[in-house]
């Protein structure tokens, strides 16, 4: 057996209560925070209590016209305009967002999540772009909270793989974001062939690869180190030349700042089925988190299953589990998503992309790889790919233009025998 079995075993004490939880709070796309968690006799406890305050930026009464301050630097802001609390980014005005929506109108909403509605938007110097507006009936401190990391997350990134930020809107009980329109849908909908167009495997590698090098980026060259929280397929929004951009630092904090530190300790934040087992045990959040969340997207993307799938039978309900035991079987092939063609290039992707998923979803993020080694070993998957397709196209051309020279040929003593007859 190639892989280690410490890496992700399935008969492990601690996995079968982690998918009990994550099976029992899979109602949706939920996203949740927990006080703390206890593992009691191999029972897990969970107790809701409120977030406590998460965020350093103060915004008070003077900041409506006057000034505010962001850590230690005031700003100054004037009447009538819209607050500029952020350092970056455009700050909107409600009546421009509403004009760019046909005032937040049905025709214009793209989606629904958490946080509040999606709306497609054209602003009035004719760019589009995408609109998330807040829910307000639920608009409290964990919003506002969220609120405030994603638009300092938003600013402080600069990547081609993730969505782009506009600018904000933050007025009375208004919260909302102005971000790039990624016009493509997203990978969800896409392995559910809403949009008609199945992603061959190819596509698919080059959309892990894509949502690889943003988390890499993320963890790695973001000035702070960014632990993204949230990552799952309705977070990665798809071009139309298919390319993947991540979305969605609503739930992102900083990574550890201080040399020497190795985790933060935080509420349990993130969507059942990509949540890390020991994020959710210990509190102690690290870019390993990540890896555990994007070892179970990559399962996803070759499989087209979600982590948690309901309707399934009961040894196939969690999809890492049946896929690690078909591999361990040697049946590697049976997990590809049946819409992708079977061959011998497509079952080498399916056995390496499932190991690397493995690995990165190992119960212990000292056995998880970093998101830099994870992008590495997928480049090196997509070249031996291509190798494969190329060695078969080589293969068919060169059967096709013999089977071209002997009908040639058949074609040549054809004419000939008709020649002979009619002469
Ligand atoms: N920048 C964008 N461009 C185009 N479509 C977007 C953009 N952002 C979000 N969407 C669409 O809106 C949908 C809802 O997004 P949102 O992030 O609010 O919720 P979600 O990701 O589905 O769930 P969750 O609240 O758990 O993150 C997305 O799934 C996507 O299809
Ligand atoms: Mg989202």
């Amino acid at each position: 057996m190639r892989i280690n079995s410490l890496l992700w075993n399935p008969t492990s004490a601690l996995m079968p209560m982690w998918f009990l939880f994550q099976v029992a709070y899979c109602g949706g796309n939920i996203a949740f925070s927990f006080g703390y968690v206890l593992i009691d006799n191999g029972s897990p406890f969970f107790n809701n209590v409120e977030d406590g305050p998460s965020s350093s930026v103060t915004l008070n009464e003077s900041s409506i016209s006057g000034s505010f301050s962001i850590g230690s630097k005031s700003y100054a802001t004037s009447p009538g305009k819209p607050v500029q609390k952020f350092q970056g980014g455009r700050p909107f005005s409600f009546a421009e967002l509403s004009k760019a929506t046909e005032k937040f109108s049905p025709a214009c909403k793209i989606g629904q999540g958490g946080f509040g509605a999606v709306y497609k938007g054209k602003l009035s110097d004719g760019s589009i772009v995408a609109i998330k507006r807040a829910k307000k009936k639920s608009y409290d401190a964990r919003l506002c909270n969220e609120f405030e990391t994603e638009v300092r997350m938003l600013l402080a990134v600069d990547h081609l793989n993730l969505v782009k930020f506009i600018g904000y809107l933050e007025e009375n009980e208004e919260r909302i974001l102005v971000v790039e329109y990624v016009p493509n849908g997203n990978l969800r909908e896409h392995l559910d062939g809403v949009h008609g167009v199945t992603l061959d495997l190819g596509m698919r590698l080059d959309i892990c690869i894509d949502v690889a090098h943003a988390l890499t980026y993320l963890h790695m060259y973001a000035g702070n180190p960014i632990i993204h929280r949230d990552v799952k397929p309705s977070n990665i929004l798809l071009t139309e030349k298919f390319r993947a951009k991540v979305a969605d630092f609503g739930f992102s904090r900083m990574g550890p700042l201080e040399i020497g530190e190795t985790h933060v300790s935080t509420q349990v934040k993130g969507t059942a089925g990509y949540l890390d087992p020991e994020y959710l045990k210990k509190f102690q959040l690290t870019e390993k988190s990540d890896v555990y969340s994007f070892g179970i997207l990559l399962l996803e993307i070759i499989t087209g299953r979600k982590p948690i799938d309901e309707k399934r039978e009961a040894k196939e309900k969690i999809t890492i589990k049946w896929a690690f035991r078909k591999f361990l079987d040697g049946k590697v092939i049976e997990i590809l998503d049946p819409r992708i063609e079977k061959s011998d290039a497509t079952f080498m992707v399916a056995d390496r992309v499932a190991e690397l998923a493995f690995q990165c979803a190992a119960p212990s993020k000292q056995e998880r790889p970093s998101m830099k080694k994870v992008t590495e070993v997928l480049w090196g998957i997509r070249r031996d790919y291509h190798t494969l397709l190329e060695n078969r196209n080589n293969a068919c051309m060169e059967t096709d233009s013999m089977s071209v020279s002997s009908l040639q040929f058949a074609d040549t003593a054809g004419h000939g025998a008709a020649e002979t007859t009619l002469r």
